[in-house]
């Protein structure tokens, strides 16, 4: 690995001795196999005509194999003047031929340490590939259910978030400031969607954002600031407008915020064709202001589309755009190449050997199956759950024994090795009647009334419901998240029947689950598991694995509550919940409580906790504070309890919601057991953004601590910052 001088060294080496159009060309990304961007189809002449002629720097990688990585990227060593090696990269969300579960379900997991486990995997994995960055992690805090890429990201709280993010960062890079950048086996994370994208009015994808400065610093930028703080090699502005202009060409975005208030020094790549949609947003009249404005906005490469190819030469020679901000672009790109390793060996991450003995080895195998059975919320069990071993399960529904448990954001060649309820249940033993009865959308030919046939002859029936892939994830939002109306057929149909009913509920969002909350008696949250969803969820299931998952986001009971969160602010006139006051901030026709809270989770052990304390009632604003409390399992059967605080800003120069995230702690405990947990608070747990700057404001703090974030599972205690 080459110190950072010498690479600043040969940086200016290299960029002293390119044309003008040599370095534009290290700007622009083409889109592999989409043959409506530049370059065509990898299989025609055009992208590589253009590698050879030095007009692409990188290249998102669709046909992933190592051997097609090495025919580019010889032409790019071989035959353009300098020699210049391709970035590869890649959507590895959630792994890459190991799929794991989506991150909205790995964040349920509160494991920071077991996710950054699986992006290390998912780096081993796709850098086997020729890959070497990833377009990841997602970071866009979602509050509306109804936006498909809700699936994508870690739910409405920015603490977790943040905490997600500097694990993914650290798993991918191989370590703080991106140490194992160059070793072949880690990739460039790239933070995304840089900023506010979540916010999309209606949770209609793309759409307009509106976000207040104060918000856009306390909700939606934390989790940057920690991907950036990781060490993130590249960051990806969003599609959506930030106070009336696209990210992509957004001064605001691009210089005030991310590299002055967030200190980010690495590469920003657009979205795809972000720099084209200029146009479209009416920011631009044509491709020339477009390629203008984000050019001088600090875009470093454009991606899919190729304005800046022709049209930067003509604005650098007219003065429009200086060439000192190409040079800038320029020197960030070389540098992440350097850093990866390929201007010393472009063929670093080609492995062509590897990758089958790599993909879904074993061992990685095992960090998915854990990782899936840590995913999974537990929303209600009434004491059907765990199984009764040797009992006669029906098991029913359109996601009994389906394949499509890897979620809408995945790239895996070897899907079929995805792992079914139906399969993995049997795998344990138990006798399984099954009967898939519906497909998503429609009945199967007698379905229901076969489902209802094996209800009657069996002792319990899982009914697996959900979505499909296509469901969720971009450009694919719901204005009705419900289960769909012909599994909700089935779903009445089998439990008239009388026996227990264990829904299983495969999905890439939260959906309305009220009439699962009334009418079955347990109710599993699964999302998409990924590989090893049906190992991991009969392992749940048959109580070989304790569920200790806790909701990253809310679910609603209604649309009409939506959107729907946690930390909401609490008006000049909350309602209590109870009261029959009208002039509070209610509704006519329904409660304001969620289904589900955030945070929320059950588990077959039963925790209790007990002596919450702090170290002191004061606190100075250069202290800290520990809390601490007992936590007991008072059941029979060994668990993991998942501690979580909050805390809340009494009053303050602007308001600040009635709780918010700022610690947890997972605590594995032997029945009977009890440990003492401790969680710090310090200064920077209580700033906040005014809207103009972060502020530290002395005052009052609750600090609440419990198993959910319902207020009446919470144990209070308070503190004043000096
Ligand atoms: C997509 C997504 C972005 C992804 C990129 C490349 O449109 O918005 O998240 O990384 O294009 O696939």
């Amino acid at each position: 690995m080459r110190t950072p001088e010498e690479i600043k060294t040969r940086v200016e080496e290299l960029l002293s001795r390119m044309t003008l159009e040599e370095k534009i060309g290290q700007m622009v990304q083409s889109a592999g196999t989409d043959t409506t961007a530049i370059g065509g189809d990898v299989k025609t002449s055009p992208l590589e005509g253009l590698i050879a002629e030095g007009k692409i720097g990188s290249i998102i990688y669709m046909p992933d194999s190592a051997a097609m990585a090495r025919h580019l990227q010889r032409i790019a060593v071989e035959k353009s003047r300098l020699g210049i090696p391709l970035i590869f990269c890649q959507d590895v969300i959630h792994g890459f031929q190991t799929i794991f579960p989506i991150p909205l379900a790995w964040s349920c997991s509160f494991d920071p340490d077991l996710v950054q486990r699986a992006t290390e995997v998912s780096a081993k994995e796709a850098t086997r590939a020729g890959i070497m960055l990833a377009f990841a992690p997602m970071l866009d805090i979602a509050r509306d259910p109804r936006w498909g890429r809700i699936s994508e990201g870690a739910g409405e709280d920015p603490y977790l978030d943040s905490r997600m993010a500097r694990a993914e960062v650290l798993g991918y890079q191989g370590g703080e400031g991106g140490q194992g950048l160059g070793d072949g086996e880690h990739m460039a994370a790239c933070l995304k969607h840089f900023v506010g994208y979540g916010a999309a009015e209606a949770g209609r994808d793309y759409n307009t954002v509106e976000i207040s400065p104060s918000t856009l610093h306390n909700v939606y930028l934390p989790a940057f600031q920690a991907g950036v703080d990781a060490g993130a090699a590249s960051v990806m502005p969003s599609f959506n407008l930030v106070d009336g202009v696209s990210s992509a060409a957004s001064p605001y975005v691009l210089q005030e915020l991310l590299r002055k208030e967030l200190g980010f020094e690495g590469v920003i790549v657009s979205d795809y064709a972000a720099v084209f949609e200029v146009i479209a947003h009416g920011l631009a009249a044509d491709e020339r202001e477009a390629a203008e404005r984000c050019a001088n906005a600090g875009l470093d490469i454009e991606m899919a589309t190729d304005l800046f190819n022709r049209e930067l030469p003509k604005l650098v020679m007219e003065g429009k755009v200086p060439e000192s901000l190409i040079d800038d672009a320029v020197r960030r790109i070389l540098t992440l190449k350097f850093r990866l390793g390929i201007m010393d060996d472009p063929y670093l991450y080609m492995h062509e050997g590897e990758e089958e003995k790599t993909y879904l080895a074993p061992e990685h195998l095992a960090v998915a199956r854990r990782l899936a059975q840590e995913s999974a919320v537990l929303l209600k069990n009434d004491g059907a759950l765990p199984l009764r071993k040797g009992a006669k399960i029906a098991l029913v529904g359109p996601c009994a024994d389906s394949r499509d448990q890897l979620g809408p954001w995945q790239f895996s060649k070897r899907a079929e090795r995805t792992v079914t309820l139906k399969e993995g249940l049997e795998e344990k033993g138990f006798a399984v009647l099954c009967e898939p009865a519906t497909t998503i959308h429609e009945e199967l030919v007698g379905g229901i009334n076969r489902a209802v046939k094996l209800a009657q002859d069996c002792d319990v029936v899982v009914l697996a419901v959900g979505e499909d892939m296509t469901m969720s994830g971009e450009a694919s939002c719901r204005q009705e998240i419900c289960v769909p109306a012909i599994q909700m057929e089935l779903a009445r149909a089998v439990a008239a029947v009388g026996k227990p009913v264990v829904a299983v509920v495969t999905c890439g969002r939260p959906l309305l689950l009220d009439w699962f909350d009334k009418n079955a008696n347990a109710v599993l949250c699964a999302w998409f598991a990924g590989t090893e969803a049906g190992h991991a969820l009969s392992d749940l299931l048959s109580g070989e694995a304790n569920p200790s998952g806790k909701l990253s986001v809310t679910f609603p009971r209604s649309m009409g509550q939506i959107p729907l969160y946690y930390n909401h602010m609490n008006t000049g006139r909350p309602w209590n919940g109870v009261s029959d006051e009208k002039f509070v901030s209610r509704y006519l026709d329904g409660p304001n409580t969620p289904l589900y809270p955030f945070g929320h989770g059950l588990s077959y052990s039963a925790f209790r906790l007990t002596e919450a304390a702090l170290s002191s009632g004061e606190m100075a604003r250069d202290g800290a504070l520990t809390v601490s409390a007992k936590v007991k399992n008072v059941s029979d059967v060994p668990g993991t309890a998942v501690l979580q605080m909050y805390l809340r800003d009494v009053a303050a120069r602007i308001a600040r919601p009635v709780k918010e995230l700022k610690g947890f702690a997972r605590v594995d405990l032997a029945p009977g057991e009890e440990k003492t947990v401790e969680l710090p608070i310090t200064p920077d747990l209580l700033r906040f953004h005014d809207g103009r700057e972060w502020v530290l404001e002395p005052g009052r703090f609750v600090v609440m601590l419990g198993f959910s974030s319902a207020d009446d599972q919470l144990e209070k205690l308070e503190f004043s910052l000096a």
